[in-house]
């Protein structure tokens, strides 16, 4: 769920009209709630995610999952980890998929799920051990995700993002004109590395997302689900357009794919320096 017509059910949303919204809403709710995964991933890149956080061993956790969609990261977590999940999306549609899975891989007992706003999250201070969020931050953009979510990570916790990054200094200009029009915040990972540092963390490790998180476990099955949506959509005009936009997305990450994907950030909470006192002058 991260293009034009997806980037997600909020941030990609073109019309402004009420009925609108909500009929594009419900498609894509449509689209993806019977989907593994909402936007690319892999379990085996969680798993990553999980060895570089240094969390396994550890026992009594509290992760909150933000941005979860159906949960394909959720359930990963609640079986590699000992650990109490906070599974956070804003559509119960996408959480009422996830409560079915985690009780048919036998983890219900491990997660919680919540209908909430990322930007308005009822959680308290430090709560946290880690806070995850694959493919999801972009709703409220990057640095505003881990500034506002650092109030929730205990000190010395742990911060798991998946990001939109640029894989090279230079890109094809159709790339570049369209990431930064849907989302200006695309950058390098050096650069999402120093908006980590100066935001209070220090970066545990980072890896870009292979071709098969975006081709085999989010495109293609998404694909296949493109009949069905038109047919219960009555060939509408607006389940033709989110069509073509999900193709266009397609075929321009098939072009350029060695350019871009999702990097994955996995960082550490870091004390902040105390207040210099200001000097007084002589
Ligand atoms: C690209 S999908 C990724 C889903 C899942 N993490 C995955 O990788 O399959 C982004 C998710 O963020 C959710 N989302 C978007 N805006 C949100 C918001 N403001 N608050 C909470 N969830 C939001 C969407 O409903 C969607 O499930």
């Amino acid at each position: 769920m991260i293009s034009s017509a997806a980037l997600t059910p909020i941030r990609g949303l073109k019309t402004t009209k009420r009925a609108d919204l909500m009929d594009e809403l419900q498609l894509l709710i449509d689209l993806h709630k019977d989907a593994q995964r909402q936007g690319p991933g892999g379990d085996e890149q969680t798993r990553l995610a999980v060895t570089l956080s240094g969390l396994r061993g550890s026992t009594k956790l509290k992760i909150a999952d933000i941005g979860c969609g159906t949960g394909a990261s959720t359930l990963v977590l609640a079986g590699e980890l000992d650990a109490e999940i906070t599974a956070v999306d804003l559509f119960p549609e996408f959480l009422a998929e996830l409560e079915v899975a985690a009780n048919r891989a036998g983890v219900a007992d491990r997660i919680t799920t919540l209908s909430a706003s990322m930007e308005a999250l009822p959680f308290r201070s430090e709560e946290f051990d880690a806070i995850w969020s694959e493919g999801a931050i972009y709703s409220m953009g990057f640095a505003a995700g881990v500034e506002a979510w650092r109030a929730y990570i205990k000190p010395g916790g742990v911060l798991a993002v998946s990001e939109l990054t640029w894989l090279t200094d230079q890109r094809p200009t159709e790339l570049q004109g369209h990431w930064q029009r849907e989302y200006p915040e695309v950058d390098t990972a050096a650069a999402k590395m120093a908006v980590l540092e100066r935001l209070g963390f220090s970066p545990l490790g980072y890896f870009a997302l292979p071709e098969r998180c975006w081709l085999d476990n989010y495109y293609r099955p998404m694909q296949q689900r493109f009949a069905g949506l038109v047919e219960r959509h009555g060939s509408s005009e607006a389940v033709r357009a989110l069509v073509a936009a999900e193709m266009g997305e397609l075929s321009l990450y098939e072009r350029y794919r060695s350019f871009v994907s999702y990097g994955y950030y996995i960082a550490r909470k870091t004390d902040r320096a105390p207040e210099e006192p200001e000097s007084s002058p002589e």
